[in-house]
């Protein structure tokens, strides 16, 4: 058979509610144009992010049922750090209520003023917890990455020359570690080859310098190597997850994503002395190392969703249902970054409105247009996220993993086309409030 469908059937849905162009005007008004501002109940399909928004499973369900809620050593957080061990092959896992609790303690022990961390594109968490230090994120990904439109099957790669080159400039001793991120999420969702995980293993090796996996997207990751990497096909994604996973020496891992998990967290090292500082950071503001911020029957949840994300069924229908999306697009005229990601069509809104400049944030004016039409919710990320360092002004639609069905992305296509269609009458924005750091969530806009 050649059609892909959904593995799974549906036992428990949730109502949508309709709004009209009219409700959404005044809504996007209210909101100040941001639409992280907007309550979910006005949204029709929500894109804005693949993060904790998964459906989980009869399975995930009824582990949480177990959830064994002892204040110290849980039996939930026995599962839960079986599963994380089984997969990382790492001695200590540490949970946290997300991604960036682990980053914020894992950078908070070891960057500093002057330091410098490299990764092949930082998320705006990793950057802002890293910059939170004194310490400077730097991302170096490779130069195909420059061109959205360039169709080379491992583009989250990061580029090994430049990294030497800079660890030769700098000198390892203010490199306190090095990261890749797995699916390279704010690089358009693409991957990174296993060949590219060895090299840069290499590198830090030569200079003892730790490498760490951002590995919130490690199974989409590891389906792509499968896939598209010669010498991979025989080998199963976990066989491959837990390959990635040995070359590094510690990951930070957001379990709202590749976990299908609501919430949760961890962070994992060989090192026992920097597992040390890490755990007296953890109990200051997560919690007692069995639990770290978390339910236990939140980690029942993430210890099943690890071994659920790897079935090679669920996986294919993923990427399908992923490049269903984005080929309907970018067939039909709008220019997407090439090739689809691993959870994500990332839409190049500066080639789509090249009428409106970087200053005046045009793949937010789609965002906020793209609401206004089809009730559709998406995310910049572009000059609005990360201000300068921004290198594209892209327009992410992320799939939330097992929720929608093939119409509601029809509907998606549909509307997207039809904005496209009207593109020369979109205008910019202007900020007209924004706090310090990671300023899209709350700055209010004003439309020029
Ligand atoms: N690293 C990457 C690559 C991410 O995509 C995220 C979150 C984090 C770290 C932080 O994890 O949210 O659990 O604290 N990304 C979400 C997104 C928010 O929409 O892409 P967190």
């Amino acid at each position: 058979m050649k059609t892909i469908i959904e593995p799974f059937r549906i036992k428990t849905v949730e109502p949508l509610r309709h709004t009209t162009p009219e409700q959404r005007r005044l809504l996007l008004e209210e909101a100040g144009y941001n639409l992280f501002l907007i309550p979910a109940a006005d949204i029709l399909i929500d894109l804005l992010t693949d993060s904790g928004t998964s459906a989980m499973s009869t399975e995930q369900w009824a582990a949480m049922m177990r959830g064994d809620e002892s204040y110290a050593g849980s039996d939930s957080f026995f599962r839960f750090r079986e599963a994380v061990r089984n997969l990382t092959g790492f001695r200590h896992v540490i949970p946290t209520h997300q991604g960036r609790a682990a980053e914020r303690i894992l950078f908070s022990v070891l960057c500093r003023p002057g330091h410098l961390v490299p990764n092949n594109t930082h998320f705006d968490t990793t950057r802002a917890n890293i910059e939170f230090t004194g310490a400077r994120a730097v991302d170096l990904p490779i130069p195909e990455a420059a061109d959205t439109q360039a169709r080379i099957p491992f583009k989250g790669n990061m580029d090994v020359e430049a990294l030497q080159r800079l660890i030769r400039e700098t000198g390892p001793a203010r490199i306190p570690l090095v990261m890749l991120t797995v699916t390279n999420n704010s690089g358009g969702g693409l991957p990174v080859s296993m060949r590219n995980i060895e090299d840069v293993h290499a590198v830090c090796r030569g200079h003892g310098i730790p490498l760490y996996l951002d590995a919130c997207r490690f199974a989409e990751n590891a389906y792509f190597i499968q896939q598209y990497e010669p010498g991979f096909a025989a080998n199963s994604p976990k066989q491959i997850a837990q390959k990635m996973f040995s070359l590094a020496d510690g990951c930070t891992f957001s379990a709202k994503k590749d976990a299908f998990a609501n919430i949760g967290g961890f962070l994992c090292t060989n090192d026992d002395r920097l597992a040390e500082q890490e755990t007296n950071l953890l109990i200051l503001t997560e919690g007692f190392p069995t639990y770290g911020g978390l339910a236990g029957r939140d980690l029942e949840a993430i210890a099943v969703g690890l071994e659920e994300v790897l079935d090679p069924d669920y996986l294919r229908y993923r990427m399908a249902s992923v490049t269903y999306l984005g080929r309907h697009i970018a067939d039909n005229g709008v220019p997407i970054v090439e090739p689809p990601g691993g959870h994500a069509v990332y839409i190049d809104a500066g080639r789509m409105l090249p009428h409106i400049p970087r200053s005046q944030f045009p793949a937010q004016a789609l965002a906020v247009e793209l609401y206004r039409h089809a009730g559709i919710r998406s995310v910049e990320i572009g000059s609005l996220m990360f201000g300068d360092e921004a290198r594209h002004e892209l327009l992410r639609l992320a799939i939330p993993r097992r929720v929608y069905t093939q119409s509601h992305i029809d509907y998606v296509v549909e509307a997207i086309l039809e904005v496209h269609e009207r593109r020369d009458s979109l205008r910019g924005f202007q900020i007209v409030s924004q706090p310090k750091f990671l300023r899209h969530f709350t700055c209010r806009l004003r439309p020029l």
